[in-house]
């Protein structure tokens, strides 16, 4: 049985729940030395004693992605306790639920914009060299929002959209020095917090006002098993479910009919609650 990430070091940042932590504890099955960064430091060490139980080695490292130094430092941490980096995965992120009209704090646009694109571009710039001496990959957690708009999400979708032009360029500079770049544009996940820490008009976080899950959304362990097998595989972009690439698609063909779909499926989380 081929074990692809067996002895291999996988750095993911916001750790501390929802898909980071999940996928913490899918590498730490499958073998791999992890390096953890979050803000949150009694969540972060409790997801490291998870993979430690699971058999892994784990270095935690308390930070904010959002600080250029924070990112240098997860490199230094990585490297110092597993010798190199193979696997860096930028998954820190933070969502918003307001349409653009009723918007009150406008810094929410520069908070989303630190967090999603600026998050990881501080993280990929340090590892970049070690990347390299491994032929590594890059992996960047994004959302089906990188691609299409969704009402309600403007500052989320332009800031994922920031990611995923930064993504296809870095993969074509990096083509020749071994780094491979992969996407993973995500529909909606059930059982983070992404919901609940969304920043709401007024820029504060949406808690109890968050919106529900239609049933078109994605567990943990089914987004989990994709990134892990497109990790091994090396891919370049993953669209989680699959079929949601014929959204894309249609996008690209009738614009409108594809936003037509998309304002369905808003609406009909609009009212709803968890
Ligand atoms: N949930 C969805 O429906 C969905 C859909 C598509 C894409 N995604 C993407 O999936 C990724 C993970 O989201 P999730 O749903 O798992 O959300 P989540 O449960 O809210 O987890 C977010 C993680 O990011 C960390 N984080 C937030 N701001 C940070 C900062 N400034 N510095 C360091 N860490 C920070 C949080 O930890 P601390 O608070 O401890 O720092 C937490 O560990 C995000 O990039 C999100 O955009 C999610």
């Amino acid at each position: 049985m081929p074990e692809p990430h067996r002895g291999k070091s996988v750095v993911i940042t916001g750790a501390s729940a929802g898909l980071g932590a999940a996928l913490a504890r899918a590498f730490a099955d499958a073998g791999a030395g992890l390096t953890l960064l979050a803000r949150r430091e009694d969540e972060l060490g409790q997801v490291a004693e998870d993979c430690r139980a699971r058999g892994a080695e784990v270095t935690t490292v308390i930070g904010d992605v959002t600080l250029v130094e924070d990112g240098r430092r997860l490199t230094e941490c990585a490297v110092a306790a597993h010798g190199g980096i193979d696997c860096l995965i930028a998954n820190a992120g933070m969502s918003m639920w307001a349409p653009f009209e009723e918007v009150t704090d406008l810094s929410l646009f520069r908070r989303l914009l630190e967090v999603n694109y600026l998050g990881a571009v501080h993280c990929v710039h340090p590892a970049l060299a070690f990347l390299q001496q491994r032929q590594g990959l890059f992996v960047a957690i994004s959302s089906i929002q990188g691609r299409l708009g969704v009402p309600n999400h403007t500052g989320y979708v332009a800031a994922k959209h920031a990611l995923q032009g930064f993504c296809d360029t870095l993969r074509m500079e990096q083509a020749s020095r071994g780094v491979q770049v992969l996407t993973v544009l995500l529909h909606w996940l059930r059982g983070t917090e992404l919901r609940r820490n969304a920043f709401g008009a007024d820029g504060e976080p949406m808690g109890d006002r968050r919106r529900g899950h239609s049933s078109e959304s994605v567990s943990l362990e089914q987004a989990c098993a994709a990134i892990l097998g497109g990790v091994a595989k090396r891919e370049r972009e993953l669209v989680i479910p699959w079929k949601l690439r014929a959204l894309t698609k249609l996008h690209g063909l009738r614009p409108s009919a594809a936003e037509a779909i998309v304002r369905r499926a808003v609406n009909k989380q609009d009212e709803k609650r968890e």
